[in-house]
């Protein structure tokens, strides 16, 4: 992206993953390396807002069991703009479900906003969610009973928080759902049940945003006012966004993707363009 900081990476990190701050965004697709180390460092004067480490999940046990997730270490920055790509299947909905402690993992850790989720007990963890976690599920997951208001309401009345009135019509605004305020999930369409959705997410101006495909429902133009509306979240907010997409053009709105197959990292594009997504898919491709 031209206008999103350049992220900066420790001299520490894997070589392919240290590209000078002034470099020309050459987009090279970087292998993963051994399985034990952290793939992806955040830049040095950015905690990390999400970590995970040896992350696991297996659905199922015996003869069906599905290992959705084989050993994930990634690292997250605060305040940046992350793509989660790969093939239908790899694991990216089971991943941002686990960031977000919307599951339980199997093994591995997960430290989101400092605290280790994996080892919190479900009160304690709802909580953290409540106050720290926006999260735009694949298929909206909107009350079908509630307004699109009060959908979008929810998580403020759940945290306890006020609206902020001039947020709240930036977000309806930018999303350009104001006239659908007062209708119920069933009587819109999926691209505006999917802004609604997004909407809910973000109202509580949550620290850390997870999207599972949140454009996957929309049209070219409000796909890209979405995209760049979660840039305005990272930017003037310092939010952290994880985005699940199959789209390139939508990953290039990121600062970076991780690529995920087969339940594992399986490399990264810094300063994603589209060219640079679809050669690194092709990449991911040709090692399957
Ligand atoms: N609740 C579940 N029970 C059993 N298996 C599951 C469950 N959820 C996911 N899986 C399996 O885990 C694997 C990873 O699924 P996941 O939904 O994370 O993939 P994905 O990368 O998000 O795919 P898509 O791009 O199609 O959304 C798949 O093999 C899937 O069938
Ligand atoms: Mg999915």
């Amino acid at each position: 992206m031209t206008d999103a900081p350049a992220p900066k990476t420790p001299a520490s990190a894997a070589p392919s993953a240290a590209l000078p701050d002034a470099a020309p965004a050459p987009s090279a697709v970087t292998p993963a390396p051994a399985p034990s180390a952290v793939t992806l460092a955040p830049a040095p004067d950015a905690a990390p807002a999400v970590v995970a480490r040896g992350l696991t999940k297996v659905y199922g046990s015996g003869e069906a069991a599905v290992h959705a997730l084989r050993g994930v270490d990634v690292a997250f920055a605060q305040a940046h703009f992350t793509a989660i790509m790969g093939p239908s299947g790899s694991g990216k909905s089971t991943l941002l479900n686990l960031l977000a402690g919307l599951d339980t993992a199997t093994s591995g850790t997960i430290v989101l906003g400092g605290h280790e989720i994996t080892r919190m007990d479900d009160r304690d963890l709802t909580i953290l969610r409540r106050t720290h976690v926006g999260f735009v599920f694949q298929a909206f997951n909107l009350l079908p009973m509630f307004t699109a208001e009060q959908n979008i309401r929810l998580p403020l009345d759940l945290a306890g928080q006020a609206v902020d009135q001039d947020w709240w019509d930036s977000v309806i605004t930018t999303l350009a759902i104001g006239d659908r305020l007062s209708h119920r999930p069933a009587e819109m369409s999926g691209g505006q049940q999917q802004r609604v959705a997004i909407a809910r997410a973000v109202i509580t101006k949550p620290d850390v945003i997870f999207a599972d495909e949140p454009t996957g429902n929309l049209d070219t133009r409000t796909g890209v006012e979405v995209l760049s509306f979660l840039r305005r979240c990272v930017r003037e907010l310092n939010q952290t966004v994880v985005m699940v997409t199959h789209d390139p053009a939508a990953a290039a709105h990121a600062e970076r993707v991780v690529l995920l197959a087969d339940g594992r990292v399986a490399g990264e594009i810094l300063h994603p363009t589209s060219d640079s997504v679809l050669a690194g898919l092709d990449a991911l491709r040709a090692v399957a």
